[in-house]
């Protein structure tokens, strides 16, 4: 019943908003660089599972950074059904930058912004209140990108999927301060703050 009911419903979200972000994408489909990862959707159940529960005053009025913005689903979710003031997507594929540029029109999302770069080389802006990464990538990138998050200036919280990786990747840059938790559907979850 679960990845049943999760592609109805992943369906019906698309749906709800007008955008078109489902499907599956090898990198060598997208024709990224070696050390980009592939596409999927973040499901959207899984997505609001996340934003629940980030601690709202870093939601209300915050900005939100999605690493690995893909067709743009998490950011026409968070800037659709929650606070943020601006919420910023970072993707290295042109053709996905594109794409995701025509759903947050089809769905009326007017404070986004998708940056289309490699994120290990993408500078945090200042005032992101929350990072979020569903399977962007790993290794050096990981790395990189952790040490980045690691220096930026508090407070703010991270939602990640698959959080092992992450927890291993930014340990020797910070201790963050794991306040939420679980497995939803196979996908492990969780959300740190850094106050
Ligand atoms: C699993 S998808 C996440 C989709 C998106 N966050 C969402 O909510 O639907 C991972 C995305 O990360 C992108 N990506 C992988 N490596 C990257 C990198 N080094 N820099 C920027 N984007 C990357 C991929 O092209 C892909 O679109």
């Amino acid at each position: 019943m679960g990845p049943f009911l999760n592609r109805v419903l992943d369906w019906a979200g698309d749906r709800y908003y007008g955008i078109s972000t489902r499907g599956y994408l090898s990198r060598e489909e997208l024709g990224s660089a070696p050390d980009c990862g592939s596409y999927s959707p973040t499901p959207h159940r899984v997505l609001r599972l996340l934003l629940r529960h980030v601690p709202s005053h870093l939601a209300r009025n915050g900005i939100l950074l999605d690493y690995g913005s893909g067709l743009g689903r998490a950011l026409v979710v968070a800037s659709r059904s929650y606070q943020f003031r601006r919420v910023i997507g970072v993707e290295c594929s042109e053709s996905l930058c594109r794409k995701a540029m025509a759903n947050l029109k089809a769905a009326h999302v007017r404070n986004a912004l998708v940056v289309c770069a490699n994120a290990q080389e993408f500078e945090i802006p200042p005032g992101v209140t929350v990072f979020f990464m569903f399977n962007p990538f790993l290794g050096e990138v990981l790395r990189i990108v952790c040490e980045r998050i690691a220096a930026h200036r508090r407070p703010f919280a991270i939602a990640v999927c698959n959080y092992d990786n992450f927890e291993a990747a930014i340990a020797p840059y910070t201790r963050l301060e794991r306040t939420s938790n679980g497995v939803f559907e196979n996908v492990s979850w969780a959300v740190y703050v850094a106050d």
